[in-house]
């Protein structure tokens, strides 16, 4: 692994920012969301988070045999899972997520639709699988949230050997131009989908993290350079507006 200097600092720094709000408020704010939560992606989102996210399923199924073994990483309420299943409904999911408000929805819709998923409680950074576990793992609107190091060498420790680590997310606009308005809308729109849906003290406190937390974030080529550091290869990725939404596909390379 060779990660460089500057992202090492990076990660220090969001550390120092973000650390007490990642280990106290983000738990509780997603016991106040699972019921609400879609809804209020595509309101503070204006759709595109939805439409991503398909866009997504589908770049990942692509490359996905039948009967694959994929892990779902911080899976909230299925949205990957429930998506890769209605592609193909032979592949093996787990899931892990950190709240068991959120898993418990998750769990509700795909019995809703007489699917499974293998679903835990856990911390993203410790996942309870052995080493070279999975085909694929995905990870999507979470890594922000993360010691993204920390979670990317889990990932890639329980990834088989030619396993693809697929992530999406915000990332952090690489223009100025896109980021500064993207930014002020995002402050806006989180705090507009807050009040519309009630949320808890917890959320309206979390309205001004989750701008801070894109500043603080990666641009789509930081990201190529971070998952090549942690040993990842053959990185393919698609960014819309040059990194609101970006999903990155990488290899862990056979032994
Ligand atoms: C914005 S939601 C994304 C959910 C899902 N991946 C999706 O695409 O809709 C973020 C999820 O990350 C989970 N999460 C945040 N920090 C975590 C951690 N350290 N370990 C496990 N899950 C975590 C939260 O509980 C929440 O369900």
């Amino acid at each position: 692994m060779r990660i460089s200097e500057d992202f090492l600092k990076k990660e220090d720094l969001r550390s120092q920012l973000f650390g007490e709000t990642w280990r106290t408020l983000i738990p509780e704010v997603f016991r106040d969301v699972p019921t609400y939560y879609d809804k209020g992606n595509a309101v503070a989102s204006l759709g595109t988070c939805a439409c991503w996210s398909g866009i997504f399923a589908q770049a990942v199924h692509r490359r996905l045999r039948r009967g694959a073994k994929v892990l779902d990483v911080c899976s909230g309420i299925h949205e990957v899972p429930l998506k890769l299943l209605a592609l193909d409904p032979t592949l093996e999911i787990h899931a892990v997520d950190g709240s068991p408000h959120m898993t418990a929805e998750g769990q509700r819709r795909a019995h809703e639709r007489n699917l499974t998923i293998h679903a835990r409680v856990c911390d993203a950074h410790v996942l309870p699988f052995p080493d070279n576990s999975f085909d694929a793992v995905t990870l999507q609107f979470a890594s922000r949230h993360l010691e993204i190091i920390r979670a990317f060498k889990e990932i890639h420790r329980v990834l088989k050997p030619g396993g693809i680590f697929c992530h999406d997310d915000m990332l952090r606009p690489a223009s100025r131009i896109v980021e500064l308005p993207y930014l002020a809308y995002l402050r806006f729109s989180v705090w507009f989908t807050a009040k519309l849906f009630g949320s808890s003290a917890e959320s309206m406190r979390c309205v001004g993290y989750f701008a801070k937390a894109i500043r603080h974030f990666y641009k789509p080529r930081e990201l190529d350079e971070l998952l090549k550091g942690v040993g990842f290869v053959d990185i393919e990725s698609r960014s819309f507006l040059t990194g609101v939404m970006s999903y990155h596909i990488s290899t862990k390379p056979s032994a």
